[in-house]
């Protein structure tokens, strides 16, 4: 059993880098770019009614980049999480291979915490890959970052090899 502790050291040091070496696709300097990527997203943000600005960008197996941010609703419901807005261009352009992808957001759009998936997002990626290889990067600013596999953040999640 870790504790609380622990668990925070373990998350601190996997900070920069060492999941880089498991994902042979996914090098420091595309880590940036692709939170740099994010935040270019966020600029085009609809959050008129929660004020919290997201903006994701989806990095395809070709190292091609798929920006997105999210889009809300005065019904409140439609709203769309700006990760699913990026999936769902790569895969309405007919990518479907994807390697990992950043999330930036906040309030007014301050990247003052880490923005993590919601869990209809993180099923949402799910469909499109190995959650043991992609990458969930959770950023503030392009040296500030935080890296997760997405079996860590969807674990035991429900995928098209189970139907
Ligand atoms: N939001 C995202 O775009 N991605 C997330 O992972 C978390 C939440 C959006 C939805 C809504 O527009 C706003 O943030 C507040 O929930």
């Amino acid at each position: 059993m870790q504790d609380k502790g622990e668990q925070t050291t373990s998350i601190t040091t996997r900070q920069k880098g060492e999941l880089l070496g498991k994902q042979e696709l996914v090098s420091r300097s595309v880590v940036k770019n692709l939170i740099r990527a994010a935040i270019e997203g966020m600029e085009n943000s609809y959050a008129p009614y929660s004020h919290f600005n997201v903006g994701a960008a989806l990095l395809t197996k070709n190292q091609k980049i798929y920006n997105g941010c999210n889009i809300e609703n005065a019904s409140y419901t439609p709203t769309n999480c700006a990760e699913r807005t990026a999936l769902f261009k790569a895969v309405s352009e007919g990518d479907r291979d994807f390697a990992a992808i950043a999330v930036v957001g906040g309030k007014d759009g301050m990247l003052t915490d880490y923005c993590p998936p919601c869990g209809v997002c993180r099923q949402a990626i799910r469909e499109f890959v190995d959650p043991t290889t992609f990458l969930v990067i959770l950023a503030k600013s392009e040296n500030d970052y935080m890296l997760y596999f997405l079996e860590e953040l969807l674990p035991m999640g429900f995928g098209p090899e189970h139907m």
